[in-house]
């Protein structure tokens, strides 16, 4: 059994109500709870998080070294974009992770183009809408069964 983080960043919170035309209609409580059931029917476990912070998502990547966390999901969000901290966190617990976006951030703005995770990300899934967590997810226990003996 391994144990995965689904971390999401500001403002994800307001899914299903915010900017339906770039991220859909699904709420993050319901995309958490497909995550967890997709995982734990797997045999693992999956726990979300999610925070407005930068500082708060910086500590909960810090805790997960703590945690044998095998996997991270995170869509950063706006600090995708922005934030060298959430990157050094992820480099700092070297745990592998797959960066996530709903929208397809390549069709949006030139200022979404930049990321700071994408060239230490295992992958990136972008443009599915909320079908990118899943994506990433399946993609994740494709690699476990793999490893397993
Ligand atoms: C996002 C894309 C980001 O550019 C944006 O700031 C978000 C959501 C996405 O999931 O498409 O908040 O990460």
């Amino acid at each position: 059994m391994a144990n995965l983080l689904v971390i999401h960043g500001p403002n994800l919170n307001l899914l299903g109500e915010r900017e339906p035309d770039h991220y859909g209609y699904e709420k993050l409580e319901d995309i958490n709870r497909r995550l967890e059931s997709i995982a734990r029917a797997a045999g693992h476990s999956l726990e979300c998080f999610q925070s407005n912070a930068e500082h708060a998502l910086v500590e909960r990547i810090q805790s997960a070294r703590h945690e044998c966390i095998a996997f991270i999901i995170i869509n950063a969000a706006a600090y995708t974009h922005t934030s060298i901290a959430l990157r050094d966190a992820l480099a700092a617990v070297a745990i592998p992770f797959v960066e996530v976006h709903l929208s397809n951030v390549y069709r949006r703005e030139p200022f979404r183009h930049r990321s700071y995770l994408s060239d230490i990300a295992l992958g990136v899934v972008a443009g599915l809408g909320p079908l990118s967590y899943d994506c990433a997810l399946r993609a994740i226990l494709g690699m476990l069964d793999r490893a397993l003996p």
